[in-house]
């Protein structure tokens, strides 16, 4: 039932603009961005995705890309118009059926246009026909495809699915996905999961990969290229993946001799973390000439460069815990970054501690008299880093101490109960910071909105007094490594370089 504010004819037009619908929330476009301040663009308005199927056509020749994503969602609004994001070439977009009017806009959106509007609460399934050369295709002077001698990467963070698939890009809507990729013979194709089969035909072979578990954009994986693909299972059963390009040269060693050790290194962490949240694990190392490693969801991106001083067991580790902190439970925006990147580095330092190369305290006060007050590391708060600092180095390094910080705060007892139960209590979730410190203050008992203030959201290095400094541990021992007379200046920790090489790239396009 809708009721005219104005009825004069001559007025129709405007009269149309200012009809207001009695009942049910105004139909309208979805929003072009689903409100993350770092990124406006990010994400959408107005659905949610349940699943995407990936179906792909790859020439690592020419780096010709065809392909056709069937999205399932769920309209959170009525829609007259919904955005995906998206910057290949499109061809053709049905929605439930029928044929959809599609533009594109600078801004890496794809609008569409269904021929009915769609109501909200309904099911809709939308179908994009597209073709590039991703390689080719820059936004801002940056493509995240990586093309390689023999085919093309997608992995990076906090973008590079609109390289190829159109989605609701943002990590607050995840969704199961099947990845079915056909390529020349002789090459092949690596994505999330499971490698659930794979047949030739004329030349062709085609890859299909399916992810069973909710997975969020960025944490889908692309790559294309000669590999040695290795499976085996965990003492415990779960299916390990590997892969290597066959043009690894002086890394294949050290890199195999890594990434490999990733099934003992998931249960070791298990037993920090919990039980792991996938149904597989695994990792690929592809000839890019990057030097970052990526978290990709059961299916972790490693850069030859993480291993060109030997083998590096540390990164495996920081990426292996992502799959905790990050993948199952993601941030709620990207300000919430610390919850990532502070964990994984915290889990390097665990590592060090357990391969006897020093502890997560000595690292902590290495890193506490490393960087003098003056030092620019000091002004970026891991907790809200901004856009442009958001891999910065302080968000690791900063961001681990103040995981010490808190370890020392509430106690070991308490510390593992929360490292452990946080990832449990909220898998395959979203949370923010502030979710965070209320679950540490109702597992310890204690106010914490100090300490997370200190070492999270203060743009200057902390005094020695602070709450949760490193050197005062809350079971009262009297001795302080922090003592600024008597540690001044620390020893190195033997696994200090090492740790620093993980993302060693701290690049900050955005
Ligand atoms: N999350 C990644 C890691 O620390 C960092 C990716 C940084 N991205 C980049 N382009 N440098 O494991
Ligand atoms: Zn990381």
């Amino acid at each position: 039932m809708r009721k005219r504010l104005i009825v004069s004819a001559a007025a129709g037009a405007l009269a149309l603009l200012l009809t207001v619908p009695a009942a049910a929330a105004p139909g309208g476009p979805g929003a072009a961005g689903i409100g993350d301040t770092y990124y406006p663009y990010a994400g959408n308005g107005g659905y949610n995705v349940s699943h995407y199927d990936i179906r792909l056509k790859y020439q690592p020749a020419t780096d010709q890309l065809e392909g056709t994503a069937t999205i399932l969602a769920t309209t959170t609004q009525d829609l007259t118009r919904f955005n995906l994001d998206f910057v290949l070439g499109v061809q053709e977009v049905l929605v439930n059926g029928r044929t959809a009017a599609f533009a594109s806009t600078g801004e890496s959106e794809l609008q569409i246009t269904p021929a009915r509007p769609l109501a909200k609460g309904s099911p809709v399934t939308v179908v994009v026909r597209y073709a590039d050369k991703p390689g080719e295709v820059e936004r801002g002077g940056y493509s995240a495809w990586l093309r390689t001698p023999d085919g093309g990467v997608a992995a990076n963070e906090p973008e590079s699915a609109a390289w190829w698939y159109p989605s609701n890009d943002h990590p607050t809507d995840k969704a199961t996905f099947d990845v079915s990729v056909l390529v020349p013979d002789g090459t092949q194709a690596i994505s999330n999961g499971i490698l659930t089969g794979q047949s030739s035909r004329a030349g062709w072979t085609r890859y299909n990969w399916r992810q069973t578990k909710p997975q969020a954009t960025y944490l889908a994986t692309l790559a294309i290229g000669k590999f040695d693909i290795r499976t085996d299972t965990t003492p415990g059963g779960l299916p390990v993946v590997t892969a290597y390009s066959k043009d690894l040269g002086d890394n294949d060693g050290a890199a195999r001799a890594s990434v490999e050790r990733t099934g003992e290194l998931v249960d070791w962490l298990s037993t920090y973390f919990g039980a792991y949240p996938f149904d597989s694990i695994g990792g690929y190392v592809p000839n890019v000439p990057t030097g970052y490693a990526l978290e990709t969801q059961t299916q972790i991106f490693y850069s030859p460069a993480q291993f060109a001083r030997g083998s590096n067991t540390s990164t495996v580790v920081h990426e292996l815990a992502h799959q905790w902190y990050g993948d199952s439970v993601s941030v709620q925006r990207w300000s919430d970054i610390w919850l990532n990147e502070g964990f994984a580095r915290y889990a390097q330092w665990l590592w060090s501690e357990h391969e006897n190369e020093g502890t997560a305290q000595e690292l902590a006060d290495y890193i506490y008299s490393y960087y003098p007050a003056d030092n620019a590391f000091w002004t970026v708060k891991p907790g809200d880093p901004g856009p442009d600092h958001q891999f910065a180095g302080a968000v690791y390094d900063r961001g681990a101490v103040a995981v010490q910080a808190l370890r020392n705060a509430v106690g070991d007892e308490k510390f593992f109960r929360i490292l452990k139960g946080w990832p449990t209590e909220r898998r395959f979730g979203n949370a923010s910071i502030p979710q965070f410190q209320a679950y540490a203050e109702r597992i310890s008992g204690k106010p914490l909105g100090e300490l997370f203030n200190t070492w999270l959201f203060t743009d200057s290095k902390p005094a020695l007094s602070s709450a949760g400094v490193p050197a005062a541990p809350a079971a009262g021992a009297a001795a302080s490594a922090l003592a600024p007379s008597a540690k001044a200046q620390p020893q190195e920790p033997k696994s200090w370089k090492k740790i620093q090489e993980t993302n060693s790239i701290h690049d900050s396009r955005h």
